[in-house]
C-alpha cells in the first residue's frame, strides 16, 4: 500500500481509474455512466468566473501593516492606534488589459489593500496615483470604454482615447501621470500607492477630520521606458507575477511607508481647490504628510485562483474610526464594488476565506447561492429577524458617526464650471526635470499615433495651458514621431 492519498470523488467516494473512460468495448462509445468523465469535463467548463470588468490583470500578496507613529487624536481605529499590527491582502492590477495582457504596459496599475482588522475589514481601492481621470462617476462607464475595444475593430482605439480626453479636460492631471515615468514602473514594488479619495477619520471624541492615504515605496521608485518594456512583453508577458512571486519567494520583503494628510473640518471650507475632488491632490506644503507606519507583503498566496482571483476589494468595507467623504466618485464606488462582486463571485462572497473579516461576523442575511456558513450568523436559530426576543445581534451605537452638515439644492452641477484643471499639473509638470519633460513628450506622441488632427489640436490646446513647453514639446515629438504637421484648420477654430 503506498502511502499517497487516495483520489475521491467530490463525494469522498474512491476513483477506481483515473486514467480510461468507461466504453462499450474497447473501440467505445462511451457509456452515460461514466460519471466522474462527466465531472470532470464539466468542472473544467465552470473552472473560469467572469474577470474583472477594470483591473483583470491582477499580482497579489499577503502582508502586515504595522503602526509606528500616533494618529490616535484622528482616528480610533484600532488598526491605526501605536503598535497595532494588522494582518493584510494586496493587489496590484493593470486598468485597461484583459487578464491575458502583458504585464509591462504603460496604464495606471491598481492598488488595492484588505487590511483584516479586529473590528471588521478595512480595504483601501487605490491607484499608483494620487488623482484620476474623470470626478463624476456619471462618466466613469464612458471613460472605460475609451480604454477597453472598440465595437467594430476589437482593437483598442487611441483616437477614443483623446477624444474623451480632450473632451474631459479633468483627465489632464492623471493623463500627465500616466505619460510621464510613472506610468510604467518596473515591478509592484517600485510604485507608490494612493488611497487617492478624501476619506474622513474620526476620533474617540466623535471629531471628523479628512484624510488623504499615501503609501511611498520603500524600494525607490523605478520605471521603464516604452522600448525597454516592448524588450520585457517580447520575452514574459508575466514580467509582475514573476518579480512580486520571486521577490516574496526569495524573502525579499517590499515595504510601503504609510503616511496620511489631515485636513480639519474648517480648513475644507478655505481651500482654494475641492478637497473632495478625486483629479486634485492636497499640496504637501499646505497639509504635511504625518508617518504613520510601514505595510510590508512576505508571503505569497498557494492559490492564485482562490486567494487572488477571488479577492473582493470594495471601498464600502470601512470600519469604525475611518469613513467616506463627499466625493462624488467615492459615493458612486461604495456601491458599485459589491454590487461587482455579487455578479461576479457570488451573493455570498464574503464567506469565501480570502475575504473573510478575521472577527466575528454576526448578521441576517440568509440563503443565497454559496451559503456555507454552517447554521445561522446570529448564533440563533430563533433569531432569524430583528427586532428579535431571541438574544439576536444588536446594533452598537458607539459606531455611530457624526453627523456632516451639508447644504444646497439638490440638481445636477456642473463639475467643470470654475474648476481649474491645469494649475496642479502646472505643478507636477515643473517638477520634471529635462528628461522627464522629454520622455512625457514622446510617451504621448507614441500614444497618439492615428488620432485625428482636430482631437489632436484640441488635446494640444489643453497641454498650452498647462505650460506652452508642454504643448510645443509634444507638437515637436508628433513630428518627429509621425511627420505631424499642425492642423491649421482645427488649430484656427
Ligand atoms: P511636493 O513637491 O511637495 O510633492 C511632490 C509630490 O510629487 C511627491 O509626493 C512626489 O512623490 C511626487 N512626484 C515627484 N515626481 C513625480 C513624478 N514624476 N510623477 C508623479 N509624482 C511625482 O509638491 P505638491 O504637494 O505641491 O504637489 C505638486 C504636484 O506633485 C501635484 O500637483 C501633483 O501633480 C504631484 N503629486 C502630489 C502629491 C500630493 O499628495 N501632494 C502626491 C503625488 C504627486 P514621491 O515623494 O514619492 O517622490
Ligand atoms: C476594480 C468600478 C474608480 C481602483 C473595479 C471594479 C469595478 C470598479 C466594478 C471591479 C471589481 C471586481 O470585479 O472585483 C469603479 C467605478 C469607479 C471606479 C464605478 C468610479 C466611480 C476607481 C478609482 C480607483 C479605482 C478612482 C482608484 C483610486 C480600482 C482598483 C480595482 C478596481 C484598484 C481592482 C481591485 C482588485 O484588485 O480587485 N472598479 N471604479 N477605481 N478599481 Fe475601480
Amino acid at each position: 500500500m503506498s502511502d499517497r492519498p487516495t483520489l475521491t470523488t467530490t463525494a469522498g467516494a474512491p476513483v477506481p481509474d483515473n486514467q480510461n473512460s468507461i466504453t462499450a468495448g474497447e473501440r467505445g462509445g462511451v457509456m452515460l455512466q461514466d460519471y466522474q468523465l462527466i465531472e470532470k469535463l464539466a468542472h473544467q467548463n465552470r473552472e473560469r468566473i467572469p474577470e474583472r470588468a477594470v483591473h483583470a490583470k491582477g499580482w497579489g500578496a499577503f502582508g502586515t501593516l504595522t503602526i509606528t507613529g500616533d494618529i490616535s487624536k484622528y482616528t480610533k481605529a484600532r488598526a491605526l492606534q501605536p503598535g497595532a499590527v494588522t494582518p493584510m491582502l494586496a493587489r496590484f492590477s493593470t486598468v485597461a488589459g484583459e487578464m491575458g495582457a502583458a504585464d509591462h504596459e504603460r496604464d495606471v496599475r491598481g492598488f488595492a489593500l484588505k487590511f483584516y482588522t479586529p473590528e471588521g475589514n478595512w480595504d483601501l481601492v487605490g491607484n499608483n496615483t494620487p488623482v484620476f481621470f474623470v470626478r463624476d462617476a456619471y462618466k466613469f462607464p464612458d471613460f472605460i470604454h475609451t480604454q477597453k475595444r472598440h465595437p467594430r475593430t476589437n482593437l483598442r482605439s487611441a483616437t477614443a482615447m483623446w477624444d474623451f480626453w480632450s473632451l474631459s479636460p479633468e483627465s489632464l492631471h492623471q493623463v500627465t501621470i500616466l505619460m510621464s515615468d510613472r506610468g510604467l514602473p518596473v515591478d509592484p514594488t517600485f510604485m507608490n500607492g494612493y488611497g487617492s479619495h478624501t476619506y474622513s477619520l474620526i476620533n474617540a471624541a466623535g471629531e471628523r477630520f479628512w484624510v488623504k492615504f499615501h503609501f511611498k515605496t520603500q524600494q525607490g521608485h523605478r520605471h521603464h521606458t516604452n522600448e525597454e518594456a516592448e524588450q520585457i512583453i517580447g520575452r514574459t508577458r508575466e514580467g509582475y507575477q514573476e518579480a512580486l512571486f520571486g521577490k516574496i519567494e526569495k524573502g525579499e520583503y517590499p515595504r510601503w511607508k504609510l503616511q496620511v494628510q489631515i485636513m480639519t473640518e474648517a480648513e475644507a471650507e478655505k481651500t482654494s481647490y475641492n478637497p473632495f475632488d478625486i483629479t486634485k491632490v492636497w499640496p504637501h506644503g499646505e497639509f504635511p504628510p504625518i508617518d504613520v507606519g510601514i505595510m510590508e507583503l512576505n508571503r505569497n498566496p498557494d492559490n492564485y485562483f482562490a486567494e487572488i482571483e477571488q479577492a473582493a476589494f470594495s471601498p464600502s468595507n470601512i470600519v469604525p474610526g475611518i469613513s467616506y467623504s463627499p466625493d462624488k466618485m467615492l459615493q458612486a464606488r461604495i456601491f458599485s464594488y459589491a454590487d461587482a462582486h455579487r455578479y461576479r463571485l457570488g451573493t455570498h462572497y464574503e464567506n469565501i476565506p480570502v475575504n473573510q473579516p478575521k472577527c466575528p461576523v454576526h448578521h441576517y442575511h440568509r440563503d443565497g447561492q454559496m451559503n456555507t456558513y454552517g447554521g445561522i450568523r446570529t448564533g440563533n436559530p430563533d433569531a432569524y429577524y430583528e427586532p428579535n426576543s431571541f438574544n439576536g445581534p444588536f446594533e452598537d451605537a458607539s459606531a455611530k458617526e457624526p453627523p456632516l452638515k451639508i447644504e444646497g439644492d439638490m440638481s445636477r452641477f456642473d463639475h467643470r464650471a470654475g474648476n481649474d484643471d491645469y494649475v496642479q499639473v502646472r505643478a507636477l509638470f515643473n517638477l520634471f526635470d529635462d528628461g522627464q519633460k522629454s520622455r512625457l513628450f514622446s510617451n504621448i506622441a507614441a500614444a497618439m499615433g492615428g488620432v485625428p488632427g482636430h482631437i489632436v489640436e484640441r488635446q494640444l490646446g489643453h497641454f498650452h495651458k498647462v505650460h506652452p513647453d508642454y504643448a510645443a514639446g509634444v507638437r515637436k515629438a508628433l513630428k518627429d514621431a509621425h511627420g505631424y504637421e499642425a492642423d491649421t484648420l482645427s488649430a484656427a477654430e
